[in-house]
């Protein structure tokens, strides 16, 4: 199977809301999230990746409900587990959810989740979605305990937070390549699917290129920062391109 790509255009939503959070439903309301999802798709996306965060800083419920009935690939919401947040997951039941470690003042996700340190409730939240009909990944750090973990607690994958390796440069990114590598190496030994992402741009994507098992991708910011020079389209065909390099 191809390396597969998700994009994450939660930062659509961010554009929105920097104007308009306050007047969803107004009828000059943009740009549009549904748009972006069909136009992610159209260029060759396999899933689409929103994060509903509790703070609703830029996808909000509405946008969850939208996508799920209009995209016609699949859908991966990143969430914290947390009642509320897992209550919507089960209604709008995603093809995928990834669990991530959300912190009120943080810019972006940050670290992966400690899934060690909170298997009870992880567990009890994965075999709730999964038996729901959606596959659970767990968003963690090339930790061979948080792959371990991860598995024990039934998800189906793991999605490797690619953010030092992504930050690093030289020798330090190559030995932060190498600890994805181990990670990856573990986790498809036990039977779970590998994902990854954060930071991960055309240019580092060659480097990364050395861990084996990937099949998926997540990418947002680094594919709507590009759009804003060469559209929506192309910037996301770039990066399938840029993919096209990881070994089959
Ligand atoms: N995967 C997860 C779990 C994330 O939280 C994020 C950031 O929202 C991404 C992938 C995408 O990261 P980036 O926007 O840096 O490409």
């Amino acid at each position: 199977m191809s390396l597969h790509l998700g994009v994450n255009i939660d930062h659509v939503a961010t554009l929105r809301q920097a104007r308009y959070r306050t007047m969803h439903g107004a009828h000059n309301v943009e740009p549009s999230i549904l748009k972006a999802a069909l136009e992610a798709e159209a260029a060759g996306a396999h899933s689409i990746t929103i994060h509903l965060r509790a703070d609703r800083r830029h996808i909000v419920d509405d946008d969850v409900y939208l996508l799920r009935r209009e995209i016609g690939t699949m859908m991966n919401l990143e969430m914290g587990n947390t009642p509320e947040i897992i209550g919507i997951a089960l209604e709008v039941k995603p093809h995928f959810v990834c669990m991530v470690p959300e912190n009120r003042e943080e810019v972006t996700t940050e670290g992966g989740l400690d899934v060690v340190g909170q298997k009870a409730s992880l567990h009890a939240s994965v075999s709730q979605l999964e038996a729901n009909g959606t596959r659970v990944s767990m968003f963690i750090d090339p930790d061979l305990d948080q792959v371990r973990a991860s598995a024990e607690i039934g998800a189906s994958m793991i999605e490797l937070h690619t953010g030092t390796f992504a930050n690093e440069l030289g020798e330090k990114r190559q030995a932060e390549a190498l600890r994805l590598k181990a990670a990856a190496e573990l986790g498809q030994s036990l039977g779970l699917q590998i994902n990854a992402g954060h930071g991960l741009t055309t240019k580092n994507l060659p480097e990364l290129f050395i861990v084996p098992h990937l099949a998926e991708l997540n990418i947002g910011h680094s594919i709507v920062a590009r759009s804003v020079f060469v559209g929506l389209r192309k910037a996301i065909q770039e990066m399938l391109e840029a993919m096209k390099g990881y070994p089959a």
